[in-house]
């Protein structure tokens, strides 16, 4: 049977239509199998990779003034889009406890794995708590819960955002607006602009954990897709462009090759590069532009010490 008459998976297609393109790319969606989850703990825990625990800092000195600002007197959910191990959001989530606020957190992930360690993890942690998780699709899950009376401010942190372009956040963002009601939230952590060298050795770190993050997305390929990447011929760039705040990763073929995959051959001419993942970094203005034409106003924001990040409060 000839490959149009097949159905293939999401995956496939996806990574075929990147290959096959012009400018070839992977989409940084796929990085996340179990080994990906893995090595994204790694670097969540890397001195370089400053975001996570700039963002812990943020909630950790700013959780009274999130709070009121979040406005803690009347009955409130939580949404959070993509909630991993919560380890961040815990810090806040127990201050609004302490606070004796009544609210309901509803994480939101594909992965039902993850849901079950974070809902496990959270009820010995903050006992009491009202958990009522999602599985599934961002929107599915807005879809389907947002509608309810109860005001909901809608968690999407650790500059997950940045994986999108401006463009694709603005669409992102303004359906996201969509789903919900007058005076509902959004608390946003993004990632701001500063001395290149920082953001780029937050991708470039010493260990070459991210190097590895990147490389195993081939290995996928390989293990999923019937493909034989040799990893040892692809070099890893990561390149930040101060204008616009997008740092770009690049996997780059060292040779001239050719790649093997479903019974399709892929020519890499030597240095030709496979874009694998943006991760934009905002200034002020550009959140500004941002808020606006997905829709939201803007209400509050708290920084870290050094300015570096933002976790931003806006509301519909
Ligand atoms: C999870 C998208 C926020 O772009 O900083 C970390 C992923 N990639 N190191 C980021 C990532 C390489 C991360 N986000």
């Amino acid at each position: 049977m000839t490959k149009e008459l097949t159905t293939l998976s999401p995956f496939a297609e996806d990574v075929l239509n990147g290959l096959h393109t012009e400018n070839k790319h992977l989409p940084s969606k796929y990085f996340y199998d179990a080994k990906g989850d893995e090595l994204f703990q790694r670097i969540m825990h890397l001195n370089e990779y400053y975001l996570t625990r700039k963002e812990l800092e943020i909630f950790q000195t700013h959780k009274e003034a999130i709070l009121k600002a979040i406005n803690g007197t009347e009955t409130f959910r939580i949404i959070e889009l993509g909630a991993g191990d919560g380890l961040k959001t815990k810090v806040l989530l127990k201050h609004f406890m302490e606070a004796k606020v009544d609210f309901t957190y509803t994480p939101v992930d594909i992965s039902g794995n993850v849901l079950e360690i974070l809902e496990g993890n959270l009820k010995d942690e903050i006992p009491g708590l009202k958990i009522e998780s999602y599985e599934g699709d961002y929107f599915d899950a807005l879809a389907e819960i947002a509608e309810s009376p109860e005001k909901d401010i809608v968690f999407f942190l650790g500059s997950n955002v940045g994986n999108f372009t401006e463009k694709e956040a603005v669409a992102f963002l303004s359906k996201l607006q969509n789903f919900l009601k007058k005076g509902d939230l959004l608390f946003m952590g993004v990632d701001l602009k500063k001395d290149p060298s920082i953001i780029l050795n937050a991708y470039n770190d010493s260990e070459g954990v991210t190097r590895e993050f990147n490389l195993n997305l081939l290995d996928r390929i390989n293990d999923e897709l019937d493909a034989n990447f040799n990893r040892n011929q692809f070099l890893h760039y990561p390149y930040y462009n101060p204008h616009t705040g997008e740092c770009r990763s690049y996997l780059i073929s060292k040779i001239d090759q050719v790649v093997e995959m479903m019974d399709e051959e892929i020519h890499f001419n030597a240095w030709e590069a496979i874009f694998m993942e943006i991760s934009k970094k905002y200034d002020h203005k550009q959140l500004a532009h941002l808020a606006e034409a997905s829709g939201f106003d803007f209400k509050q924001e708290f920084l870290d010490s050094e300015s570096w990040f933002a976790d931003v409060l806006w509301e519909k």
